[in-house]
């Protein structure tokens, strides 16, 4: 239980723990496959895998014939990727290497399904990412990602409706600066999720489709299933470490790169860490519950076939139902 690669200091490991082996409903993710028919696709392309996740949920519903590479720019993420990949028995199915999302190692018009989740919301110039993304995909291929918007979670918390509005709005300001100055500091933005299907039409994608992941993490004391002990343990480790979204450092460095005033800083970091203490304490007492809602979307466009119309349906994955 945890987080086994919270002591790397590789890009993401804070949010690599088990709590991310729960993102997806299962048959959430099969009536996604239904949609998109990826009862036909058979080359994947898994952009920023990390240790695989995303490609593994997608894995369960692919056919057994398709096979999924994933690409992650840091060599420890890519070495661990395929470690799982051989504890489970699935090194012909799944394969992994290092390769840079903005200039991916791939010839183009290869991919039947090129995809990525929380990977654009890291990147200095997510249109470089679509961009390569889109050449890779074959004509008729889907592209797909799956993003969030963050800022959104800065309301989606049961002790919102029970603090005072001036703290509630102190944090969500605090949020919004820092979201803003990570972004400036071409560190990405993380809501990035709000302007992909702007993104991916401008990349000359059809058929643009947008979701909601249907997935929340509700917790209720006693916190009986391994999937909410896992939410509350992150809860109360990020807490016990003083980690809010960010490490301080990052924390103090977007608030001052999104135009945050270094005299208020101490002031909204406390405010950030005393409301992460009292969800801690609370989960300590037993008293903790959260619906655990998260804005996740899912956004997916095909690949036109040259000199296609914008107006003409291209042949799609799509539609399997
Ligand atoms: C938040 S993690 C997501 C991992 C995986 N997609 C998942 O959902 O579990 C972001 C990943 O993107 C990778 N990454 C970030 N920027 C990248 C880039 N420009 N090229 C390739 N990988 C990148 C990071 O190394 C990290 O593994």
């Amino acid at each position: 239980m945890g987080n086994e690669f919270s002591e790397h200091r590789a890009h993401s490991a804070e949010y690599f723990g088990d709590t991310r082996d729960s993102w997806w409903n299962h048959d959430y993710v099969e009536l996604l496959a239904r949609r998109w028919g990826l009862s036909r696709v058979r080359e994947v392309l898994d952009v920023g895998c990390g240790v695989g996740h995303w490609g593994r949920v997608l894995g369960g519903v692919l056919p057994r014939a398709a096979r999924i590479t994933g690409v992650d720019r840091d060599p420890v993420w890519v070495e661990k990727a395929a470690e799982r990949a051989a504890a489970r028995g699935e090194t012909e199915r799944f394969r992994y290497q290092v390769g840079i999302a903005e200039q991916l190692p791939f010839e183009g018009d290869t991919f039947d399904l090129v995809t990525c989740q929380t990977v654009l919301i890291h990147a200095a110039d997510p249109a470089a990412m679509i961009a390569e993304m889109v050449r890779v995909a074959r004509p008729g291929g889907l592209v797909a990602a799956a993003e969030p918007n963050n800022l959104a979670g800065a309301l989606l918390d049961a002790a919102v409706l029970r603090a005072p509005v001036e703290e509630t709005l102190t944090l969500v300001r605090f949020q919004l600066l820092c979201e803003r100055g990570k972004a400036a500091l071409g560190e990405g933005h993380s809501s990035l999720g709000e302007l992909v299907p702007e993104l991916f039409a401008r990349h000359g994608l059809l058929d643009i489709q947008v979701y909601l992941n249907d997935k929340a993490s509700g917790v209720l004391p006693p916190y009986a299933s391994a999937e909410q002990r896992a939410t509350v343990e992150e809860i109360s480790d990020f807490a016990r470490r003083d980690f809010w979204i960010w490490s301080r450092s990052d924390t103090h460095r977007y608030f001052l790169a999104g135009g945050g005033e270094e005299h208020d800083f101490e002031a909204c970091w406390a405010a950030a860490l005393a409301a992460a203490h009292r969800n801690a304490e609370a989960i300590a007492r037993g008293t903790y519950a959260s619906a655990g809602g998260t804005v996740g979307y899912i956004v997916c466009g095909t690949k036109p076939f040259p000199h296609s119309s914008r107006h003409l349906p291209a042949p799609p994955l799509h539609r399997d139902r």
